[in-house]
């Protein structure tokens, strides 16, 4: 190391140790010894992932609560025992349908250091998990983490316990490396996003001023790559939940006695669906179509430089034909266009066998994703107005109920904030490629959330792998994604701290 010269001042050897430390500062970024550590604890972190797995923190079974307690303290655990300052914040009951009401799980924060002079990020993440049984056709235990080839299998592997721990490993790589925290992290997880997010909402708007008061970026690793190549996703769509009910006779009636004498609330339903969307995927409900953002140029090419393969696509879902041929469609269409499906009704005959009933009631559930410029409000009105006018048409005297039960808008950011450059270079880094930019077609309503209730720039950095099996069976994290992940994150923390403080 060479003598530091500052011109026109003499060397005080009193203030050598704020030398040191401005040294140590322009020094530069260490990465080389960081990735060496990560390489070293490689098995180490397959371990921890083992640990959390073997915890059934499913948030949808209420018999599973201790067992999410559980997994929350040990999140807390883990970030207590690096030093941070955690606290298990507690948000609430939640009220069952039979009335009864349920402890929460906390919320998890920690804060690792809370220099003025830097940034700080917020990690968002979540440790509950889908449910999972053998029975489902899982070909290892879902909850006995598995390598196969390199990939580890197991419910929640991916969604989203592998990304939390790669977030938390790369704040102890460098601090065992006794490597100053590039900037201040935060992190909050959460037990309930699989079954909405219970409470976090309430608790984000309570700690506003508090908690998220220093925060500059807020950072969510909830999602997937497109294919094998890394990408940021800037995106999501939003959705809105409708039931619409038909109410006939006072109860279910035999088809043989009664079929032909009454208008049967069944094909008036049928009826109505079928107004929705046409078979070419048009939405037929007015206004809807219109309220989409059109899509520039620049995004048009954007989706051309997108690495998709359309026949692994088709694969992998097992179809012959999509609605679109050519990939910018298709990509148009699954993130930045809305679409209605039907999900299923409700007091409709679904066992097997024959059952010769006229159902005299049944309700609907279909559900329309959002976009920009969607309202959910607006959207609620067109759809309820649209559908009573066309029942209206039927003359039917059966009665027609629409609600709609869930309203979360779409988020969408800018891919030139400087915290998606950040992660254009993290990932340059580690990888050695150019991003791409993506958007999600489901929803994660937090990103929203975030967004509007504390106003800070919002980034997903993706580690899950295109072909994960999130929700399903079989669920797996590569080691690959996991440990470069790590790396990548390490390296996120070093580029978002080069943002400028002044740069606002
Ligand atoms: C997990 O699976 C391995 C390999 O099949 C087995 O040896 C081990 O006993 C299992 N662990 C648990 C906790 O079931
Ligand atoms: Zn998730």
């Amino acid at each position: 190391m060479g003598l530091l010269h500052i011109p026109g001042k003499k060397m005080n050897p009193r203030a050598a140790p704020y030398i040191l430390l401005v040294i140590s500062a322009v020094q530069g970024f260490r990465y080389s010894e960081l990735e060496q550590h990560v390489n070293s604890k490689q098995e180490e972190y397959v371990e921890a992932l083992r640990e959390w797995v073997a915890i059934e923190s499913d948030s949808s079974n209420v018999l599973k609560r201790p067992d999410l307690h559980h997994m929350m303290e040990k999140a807390a655990q883990k970030l207590r025992l690096m030093g941070g300052m955690v606290e298990l914040v507690d948000i609430g009951q939640q009220e069952l349908p039979d009335g009864q009401t349920l402890a929460l799980p906390k919320v998890v924060t920690a804060q690792f250091g809370s220099d003025p002079n830097k940034r700080t990020v917020c990690i968002y993440g979540h440790v509950d998990v889908q449910p999972a049984k053998m029975d489902d056709g899982w070909a290892t235990d879902p909850y006995n983490l598995t390598d196969i080839n390199g990939n580890l299998y197991g419910r929640g592997a991916s969604d989203n316990k592998a990304p939390v721990l790669a977030w938390i490993h790369a704040v102890e790589a460098y601090q065992a490396l006794h490597m100053e925290l590039p900037v201040n992290v935060k992190f909050i997880i959460e037990g309930m996003e699989e079954t909405g997010s219970n409470g976090l909402e309430d608790m984000i708007v309570a700690q506003r001023d508090i908690f998220f008061s220093d925060v500059d970026y807020i950072i969510i690793s909830d999602c997937g790559w497109l294919s094998r190549r890394p990408a940021l996703t800037y995106g999501t769509r939003g959705n809105c939940y409708f039931f619409a009910e038909i109410e006939g006779p006072k109860q279910d009636l035999h088809s043989g006695v009664y079929g032909g004498t009454v208008i049967e609330p069944m094909t008036d339903l049928i009826g109505i669906l079928d107004t929705l969307i046409d078979p070419n995927g048009k939405i037929l409900i007015p206004g809807i179509r219109e309220a989409v953002a059109p899509l520039s140029d620049e995004e048009w090419k954007m989706y051309q430089d997108i690495q998709f393969d359309l026949e692994n696509y088709k694969n992998k879902i097992g179809v012959d034909q999509l609605m679109y041929n050519s990939k910018v469609d298709l990509l148009a269409h699954m993130w930045r266009y809305p679409t209605v499906s039907i999900h299923g009704i409700q007091g409709a005959f679904s066992d097997h066998g024959t059952k010769t009933v006229i159902p005299a009631k049944v309700v609907a559930k279909f559900s329309i994703r959002q976009v920009p410029n969607m309202d959910p409000a607006v959207v609620k009105k067109q759809v309820t107005d649209y559908l009573h006018l066309v029942f209206s048409k039927r003359k039917s005297p059966n009665k027609l109920k629409v609600t709609m039960v869930i309203g979360a808008k779409p988020w969408l950011a800018d891919t030139q904030d400087p915290v998606f450059e950040a992660g254009k270079a993290a990932i340059k880094r580690v990888f050695n490629v150019d991003p791409d930019l993506i958007r999600e077609g489901a929803t994660i309503p937090i990103a929203r959330t975030f967004q509007d209730v504390t106003g800070k720039s919002i980034i997903m950095m993706p580690i899950g792998g295109f072909d994960d099996g999130l929700h399903s069976q079989n669920e797996k994290m590569s080691r690959y994604n996991y440990i470069e992940g790590t790396k990548y994150f390490i390296a996120y923390l070093h580029e978002v701290s080069l943002i400028k403080k002044t740069s606002v």
